[in-house]
């Protein structure tokens, strides 16, 4: 079973009933959280953020509690940092924010910065009886932003089948059991083909320019951000500035898990970055990954019974290449969510910013042109760790 790494049968590394409120005490925060976006339009995020009053975590007992506080604490902090542009930065979180947050991502484990374990897997609640889905918390970018955090929860959804499926395929290896695991991975290649199309979904609910021009800078973080060269003072926490990677994909474990389950060996500087990335997550999770990478090889076993069982060779290549192709298409959606908006962009800068324009990708950041919002050099990363998880298949197939 799962349950010692916190990942359900119903809902995998979705956090399970996230809490929607915090005690009476905290409405300061909530107050503010639940209007990040009118306050940042407003530019009166940073001023009620100074106004807060600083106060003791000690009320938070369980830790659905912790993520919630964790939630609403970093994306204030989003807010804060970002609410000016990245031209108008600050060099200093204020501790009524910084203080908190702090307390808080120590005692959920997460790093003090927004992280897709809370705008993703601990930002959700049934919205009706039917169980239709809405956030908790949004950042700027309206239907876009809500898009875009409930698409990629609805991955993290149609995940599960595959995840439940990984004690199976270990359990049969060990056991030198071919067809449960034969039968356990063509499980997990349909769920990988679910996760492709629950992606793909970006496109109908999430506007490139406005995800390029108001969203982004949102999710980006204070390393490896030419913007922030210098990092967050976190005031009353420690006088050096601290640096955290902005949010990115490589922050789910979904991908983590299969590529330590099919053997995929990373280069070294994505793979740094995506094994710097299990830093972000809930360590109940990170501790699941690590666990799944000791275990005997699939790969060699497939290997070994190659000649054998047709099934089980076939099954492992299948969810390779399924995996591939999830890869591929998220390559496709950064050319058309990034790549092509940042073109745009720039020749809006070359042609000089006429008085009254008003497209949204004209306001989008120019540090994050080539970098994903976790920092890396967005393609080149993106196309390595792709072209990686092909060489997974097994000689000659
Ligand atoms: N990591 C995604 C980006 O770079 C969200 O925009």
């Amino acid at each position: 079973s799962l349950d010692p790494y916190h990942v359900s049968a119903e809902l995998g590394f979705v956090l399970q009933a996230p809490q929607q409120e915090l005690p009476e005490f905290y409405q300061p925060w909530m107050d503010i959280a639940l209007r990040i976006t009118d306050l940042v339009q407003s530019h009166m995020l940073r001023s009620r953020i100074d106004k807060m009053p600083l106060l003791s975590t000690e009320y938070l007992e369980t830790h659905r509690d912790l993520r919630l506080a964790h939630l609403a604490l970093s994306a204030m902090t989003m807010g804060y940092v970002w609410q000016e542009g990245e031209d108008g930065t600050i060099e200093m979180l204020p501790q009524n924010l910084a203080v908190p947050l702090w307390e808080v991502s120590q005692g959920s484990g997460l790093p003090p910065i927004l992280t897709h374990a809370d705008a993703v897997l601990a930002n959700w609640r049934k919205k009706d009886p039917d169980g239709n889905l809405e956030l908790l918390v949004t950042l700027p970018g309206g239907d876009s932003a809500r898009g875009f955090f409930m698409v990629t929860l609805l991955v993290e959804l149609a995940a599960v089948p595959a995840l439940r499926s990984i004690p199976t395929v270990i359990n049969g290896v060990r056991r030198g059991d071919g067809e449960a695991v034969a039968g356990a991975l063509e499980v997990i290649q349909q769920s990988l083909q679910d996760m492709t199309h629950a992606l793909k979904l970006m496109h109908v609910y999430v506007e490139p320019s406005i995800f390029y021009g108001i969203m982004r800078i949102y999710l980006s973080g204070w390393k490896d951000n030419p913007s922030m060269p210098k990092g967050l003072v976190y005031e009353g926490v420690q006088t050096e500035p601290m640096h955290y990677s902005g949010g990115s994909a490589a922050q789910s474990s979904l991908l983590h898990c299969f590529d330590q389950l099919l053997g995929v060996q990373h280069e070294a500087t994505s793979g740094h970055f995506l094994h710097r990335m299990r830093d972000y997550m809930p360590p109940a999770h990170r501790r699941l990954i690590q666990d799944i990478s000791r275990e005997p090889s699939l790969r060699e076993f497939v290997q070994g019974e190659r000649a054998s069982n047709a099934r089980l060779s076939r099954a492992f290549t299948l969810c390779v290449a399924q995996l591939v192709a999830l890869r591929s298409d998220h390559i496709n959606m950064v050319s058309r969510f990034i790549s092509i908006p940042a073109g745009r962009a720039r020749q809006l800068r070359s042609r000089g910013r006429t008085a009254g324009e008003t497209e949204a990708i004209s306001m989008a950041p120019v540090a994050l042109e080539e970098r994903g919002t976790g920092g890396s050099g967005i393609m080149t990363f993106l196309k390595t760790v792709r072209d990686r998880t092909g060489d997974a298949c097994l000689p000659g197939s």
